[in-house]
Formats: C-alpha cells, sequence, structure tokens
C-alpha cells in the first residue's frame, strides 16, 4: 500500500505518469467517470482550507466515487481528546483513502503508520505540501511546456509556506532548474532545505530581497502568502504582511512567457490589476489541481 507523505514518495517517472493521467482526463473525462464507483475518500482537515478540500472532494465524485470528512478539528472528536492514530485507524474503517490535513509537522506521517488505507498529505504545519507540488508540476507541464530548463523566482514567506518547500523539493530533481529566492530577511528559506536539498544536488541559486532584481531572467513568478497562522506575534505578522505586493508596474521587466502562479489563497500579495494580465496562472492552477488529484487517487487505489 502507498501512502503519499513527502513529494520525494514519488519517483520523476511516477510524476511524469500523473502528469500524463491528468492531462488524459482534461481531454477524456468521461473515460474516468465511474473508475472509482463505490470506494469513498475521507477528507480529514485539523485546518482551515479551501481548494484542497473541495478539489479533493470533486476529484472523487467526478470520478464516480463518495466523500466524507469533518472540515475542522472542533466538529471531530480531537476536541475530546481522541488521538490521530485512534481518528485514523476508526476513520480506515469507513472509506478506502484519506487526505488529511494537520497544523502539527509529521501528523500525516504518523497517521499513515496506523493506518490501513492510504494516507494523502493535504498539508503538515509549515512543513510539507504534496498535493499542491504536484498541482504545481502539472500547471508548469502545461503552462511552460516542459519540467526542466526553468528559471523560477520564489517569493514571500519562504519559511512557513509548506508549498514552496515541496515544490523546491520536487523541482531540485529536474535538469537545469535555478531558483531565485525572494524573501526579507525574517522568513528565509529554512536551512535544512538549502543543505539537504539545494546544496546536496547542486542547484544554482540566490537569495534577495528584491522583487524586481531577477524578474526579467524568470520563467515562473510563485508568489505565496505570508503564513499568519505561523507566527508567534502579531507585530511580525503585520510588519511583514504587506512585504512584497506584485502589480503591474513590477512586472515591467517581466518575460512576455512568465508564468505567474500562486497556490492560494491570496491576501495581498498580487493586486487584483494582474488577474488580467494573460500571464497570471494562479486561478488556471487551482483547476488544475482537481485532474493531477483525481489521477493521484487512482494511482493510490491500483485503479487502472
Ligand atoms: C496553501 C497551504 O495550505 O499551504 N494553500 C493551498 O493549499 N492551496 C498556501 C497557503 O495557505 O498560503
Amino acid at each position: 500500500m502507498r501512502n503519499l507523505i513527502d513529494i520525494k514518495d514519488l519517483s520523476i517517472e511516477e510524476i511524469d505518469e500523473l502528469i500524463k493521467v491528468a492531462k488524459d482526463i482534461m481531454q477524456n473525462p468521461e473515460k474516468y467517470s465511474e473508475k472509482c464507483k463505490y470506494k469513498k475518500l475521507a477528507t480529514l482537515f485539523f485546518e482551515p482550507s479551501t481548494r484542497t478540500r473541495l478539489s479533493f472532494e470533486a476529484a472523487m465524485m467526478e470520478l464516480g466515487g463518495n466523500v466524507l470528512g469533518f472540515s475542522e478539528a472542533s466538529s471531530s472528536s480531537t476536541s475530546k481528546g481522541e488521538s490521530v492514530s485512534d481518528t485514523i485507524k476508526v476513520v480506515g474503517g469507513y472509506c478506502d483513502i484519506i487526505a488529511m490535513r494537520h497544523p502539527k509537522e509529521g501528523a500525516p506521517l504518523v497517521a499513515s503508520v496506523h493506518s490501513d488505507v492510504p494516507i494523502i498529505n493535504a498539508g503538515d504545519g509549515g512543513h510539507n505540501h504534496p498535493t499542491q507540488t504536484l498541482t504545481d508540476l502539472l500547471t508548469i507541464s502545461c503552462e511552460n511546456g516542459r519540467l526542466d530548463n526553468l528559471t523560477i523566482g520564489l517569493c514571500g514567506d519562504l519559511k512557513f509556506g509548506r508549498t514552496v518547500h515541496s515544490l523546491i523539493s520536487a523541482m531540485s530533481r529536474y535538469k537545469n532548474i535555478k531558483f531565485v529566492l525572494i524573501s526579507p530577511d525574517e522568513l528565509k528559506i529554512p536551512e535544512y532545505i538549502k543543505e539537504e536539498i539545494l546544496d546536496k544536488n547542486n542547484i544554482e541559486y540566490v537569495e534577495t530581497n528584491q522583487i524586481e532584481e531577477h524578474m526579467s531572467k524568470l520563467d515562473i513568478l510563485y508568489m505565496t502568502r505570508v503564513q499568519k497562522e505561523r507566527f508567534f506575534n502579531e507585530e511580525d505578522y503585520l510588519r511583514l504582511k504587506d512585504y512584497y505586493i506584485l502589480n503591474n508596474d513590477r512586472l515591467r521587466t517581466a518575460k512576455e512567457k512568465l508564468t505567474i502562479m500562486h497556490p492560494l489563497p491570496r491576501v495581498n500579495e498580487i493586486s487584483t490589476e494582474v488577474d488580467s494580465d494573460p500571464r497570471a496562472c494562479y486561478f488556471k492552477q487551482a483547476k488544475y489541481g482537481k485532474y493531477i488529484r483525481m489521477a493521484l487517487i487512482l494511482k493510490l487505489l491500483e485503479i487502472k
């Protein structure tokens, strides 16, 4: 039985296959509409979510399956003191696969040890978010036509932004990838990512706090929200939350073929005037998320 806890749980070949299946689903949705008949997905969300949970649920419905679950810890027995491992053992008896989001780093990994059904990490604290990364890879593959030879700017909260951590881990396995890491000093990428991923794989990267400095070189600009819920004090958050606001003026020198991404939700990081720019891909990106999750559910349930 396979789980998806970390994006590295999938080989590059498996990711390529998931992307291929997702593209086929986009072209021929009817072919897949009964693949998960009588199967159930449980979405256990101990933290807020809109896109991830609803796209998982829509994905299972479009595969002909059913969904059950909860969208906040307070409406589950967690509020009575039940442990994650007990919850998982019980829910595994009601469904075939579980997507779980939790504020504690490593909680989905713990869950997978106790589970009889596949566990998908739908975000664990400030750590990882592998299915957002699959979404991002499908987006890049569709919009840029390749996953190698890219210069990727990651901007905003690189410290707590789990989507950034998983995306760096995934992209570092493709050829000739360069990163421009744009953040305020307080929100720089964690050391362990530099040591264990970037340095270890000899990936070229620069760190800067200037968004415009490298704009003209970027093929992808990945904006992120400052992760308010991970801050220890309100003051720091208020000081840093509007550090970068992408607007038309800041895109002046950008490539015509730039892909502007954001995992969403957006707070202030991208001015709404950018939404009508043909390079803005974030709403499309959210849509791609449903198709890649359909492909992932099929893979983990071993349905051809
Ligand atoms: C992201 C997350 O939850 O980490 N959202 C998402 O799943 N699309 C990004 C964020 O919340 O800022």
